[in-house]
């Protein structure tokens, strides 16, 4: 699967650090790669203060890098000088599956970038490119072919606010090939059709993969704060109150006793289920089409996907079994990692978890 974007510099350390900046958390997964195989280090969460990530952008990168070192304080390894790797997503990164003439492997760097231009809204010389090739070149002598592109001042940002905070930016990937990532990790068969769904603060990303490979990737505009605003207007309450009723409401007998806060959530799982829907049958080709028929699982992640009724949702709307990702299923687990997160939150942190399974310069 076309995976990370651009390796950078090789850490001296054997540790591997997953930095997930979210819009509203940074989550971080510290893992080492032994000779029993991965062993879960320690963990991180911190708060991203309101507007610090903007559109994936940093636009406070002096406060996300404190946010991102308390994030790795907290996994209480000495993460100095460790290989990091980044996920990227929103406006800034743009993922287009394109059809460029093949004439051969040596010249296809050259016609990918020639087909570039036609898919960013700037000149090329601001976007970095990278692409994966899918298949074989078509009977009309044409080669499908993911194209990543991600903006340089973005990809500059990250690069330095890691420096700062004093690791080593090894590798730059997208949110949405990270929990494909994990997931790929955690399951026996690679050959399988599946969806992921991560629901993040602002925006939920969606990746279909058949059999390793990237077919669908969009970031849809519907994430955990649709929810919020909802009942924020629906309820004439503050942003704050709207969050904590909505963190209530897998409660069950908090549901019982606020049936219009179940109605706005069903509200909320209709809308983001449409979109979802939406999405895929405007971006299916006709060998897509046959992939989503045949899904064979959808997994969910992100803070946003544990709203009671959006697992059936999706379950239902693609007729296929859903389930929550559980990023550190086969790693050897640090004891000290409480175990309440490692379980229970653990689908918050599979972006995370996919990009510290990376290695600098990893191409899968
Ligand atoms: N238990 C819960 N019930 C309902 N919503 C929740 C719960 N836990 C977290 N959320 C919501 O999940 C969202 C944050 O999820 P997550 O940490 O995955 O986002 P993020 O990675 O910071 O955002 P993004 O990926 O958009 O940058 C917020 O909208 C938050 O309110
Ligand atoms: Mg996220």
């Amino acid at each position: 699967m076309a995976s990370s974007l651009f390796g950078f510099l090789h850490g001296t350390k054997n540790i591997q650090l997953g930095i997930d900046v979210g819009a509203s958390a940074v989550k971080v997964v510290a893992v080492e790669n032994t000779s029993k195989g991965i062993k879960l280090l320690g963990l991180g969460w911190e708060e991203t203060p309101p507007g610090a990530v903007v559109d994936g952008g940093l636009s406070d990168t002096r406060t996300i890098t404190q946010v991102v070192k308390s994030a790795l304080e907290q996994t209480k390894i000495r993460y100095k000088g460790a290989n990091a790797a980044i996920g990227l997503r929103g406006i800034n990164v743009v993922f287009k599956r394109i059809l460029v003439p093949f004439q051969g492997m040596a010249e296809l760097p050259k016609q990918v970038i020639l087909e570039a231009q036609q898919h960013v809204d700037s000149d090329l010389e601001h976007w970095q490119i990278d692409y994966e090739a899918i298949g074989i070149p078509n009977t009309e002598g044409q080669l499908a072919v993911l194209l990543v592109a991600a903006k340089r001042a973005i990809v500059e940002q990250y690069v330095e606010m890691l420096k700062q905070v004093g690791v080593l930016p090894a590798v730059l990937d997208c949110d949405a090939f990270a929990v494909s990532n994990s997931f790929e990790f955690t399951q026996q068969d690679p050959e399988k059709t599946n969806l992921c769904v991560d629901v993040g603060r602002d925006t939920t990303k969606i990746h279909l993969t058949v059999g390793g490979q990237s077919s669908i990737i969009r970031s849809l505009p519907v994430g955990g704060s649709h929810f919020t605003d909802l009942i924020s207007r629906q309820l004439n309450v503050n942003h704050n109150e709207a969050e904590a009723i909505k963190w209530s409401i897998a409660n069950p007998d908090f549901a019982a006793g606020h049936p219009d806060v179940v109605s706005i959530c069903q509200h909320h799982t209709q809308e983001l289920c449409e979109e979802i829907k939406k999405t895929m049958e405007f971006y299916s080709g006709l060998e897509t089409q046959s992939a989503i028929r045949a899904i064979d699982a959808v997994v969910l992640s992100g803070g946003g996907s544990v709203v009671p009724g959006l697992s059936e949702g999706i379950s239902s709307l693609l007729n296929a079994d859903t389930v929550y990702a559980s990023p550190f299923k086969g790693m050897n687990i640090n004891p000290k990692i409480d175990e309440n997160v490692t379980s229970r939150y653990s689908h918050q942190f599979a972006v995370a978890a996919g990009l510290a399974l990376r290695r600098a310069g990893d191409r899968t």
